[in-house]
């Protein structure tokens, strides 16, 4: 590996599959149809429709509890060795470095990564509709749950539905145009912007390296891919990584 700088670090619902929280698309494991049927009982969901502004409006009580669902099962689970090994990556790097993550669980900062944005949201966070606020929330978010910044009875879940805008997209996209090692983790390159930041990073410049379980949509666009267990080949490539700085 040449000597990098400047690194991008995307991670997706894969990096969190090993700490027993189920990705959307992986042709093995759990979907997210059958989370919604242990928690609402004995009907079926696609994401789809539970994760856009018209099923919040169409049907608030099951977009809320799907999300109530997923904050409490946060409680049960711990970040695993890949999420470890970034942690560590952040604290040794001298270099600029951003892990940027699709996940709205909070296992990257429980183990310790600083330097770190959630571009689609956090489970542990509420967004009120009204005014814009954004505020840690434990516990359930029923409809109707009042904006302690305005008044508006309008939190919902702090979570990027389809069709709006990802969080600190300037930002993101600033860390990526200057990275020089741009690294995927976890991720089926199947959502947009996301999956865009790999042709951004090498457009750019940067070698591009992808560590998932199997290939993925946007595989062929990696300067090199590794396929295994996050909690394998995350370890292993940190390690390299800083042996080169
Ligand atoms: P996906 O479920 O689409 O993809 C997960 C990827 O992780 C797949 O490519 C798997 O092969 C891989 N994978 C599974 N287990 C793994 C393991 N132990 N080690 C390494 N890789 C593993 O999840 P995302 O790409 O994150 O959006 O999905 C992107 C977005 O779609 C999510 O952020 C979510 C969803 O709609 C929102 O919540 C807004």
């Amino acid at each position: 590996m040449n000597k990098p700088r400047n690194i991008v670090v995307l991670t997706g619902a894969g990096v969190s599959a090993e700490s027993g929280l189920p990705t959307f698309r992986s042709k093995s494991g759990v979907t997210y149809w059958d989370v919604i049927e242990d928690y609402l009982g004995p009907k079926s969901y696609r994401v789809e429709d539970v994760c856009t502004p018209e099923a919040l409006a169409g049907d608030p009580v099951l977009v809320h509890r799907f999300y109530d669902a997923r904050r409490a099962a946060l409680a049960g689970v711990a970040p695993n060795a890949a999420h470890i090994a970034l942690a560590r990556l952040d604290a040794a790097w001298p270099g600029e470095l951003l892990i940027v993550t699709q996940n709205v669980d909070d296992l990257h900062e429980r183990a310790g990564a600083t330097r770190l944005v959630h571009m689609h949201g956090e489970l542990r966070s509420a967004l009120c509709a009204a005014c814009g606020a954004r505020r840690p929330h434990a516990g359930d978010l029923p409809p109707g749950s009042v904006c302690p910044a305005c008044g508006a009875p309008a939190l919902r879940p702090d979570i990027v539905f389809f069709g709006e805008m990802p969080y600190q997209m300037a930002r993101i996209e600033a860390a990526v145009a200057d990275a020089d090692l741009f690294v995927s983790i976890g991720t089926s390159g199947a959502v947009y912007p996301a999956a865009g930041f790999v042709q951004m990073a090498a457009h750019y410049g940067a070698a591009t390296l992808e560590l998932n379980l199997e290939r993925s949509a946007g595989s062929s666009s990696f300067d090199e891919t590794r396929l295994g267990l996050a909690g394998v080949l995350v370890p292993a490539w940190v390690e390299e990584v800083l042996a080169t700085g």
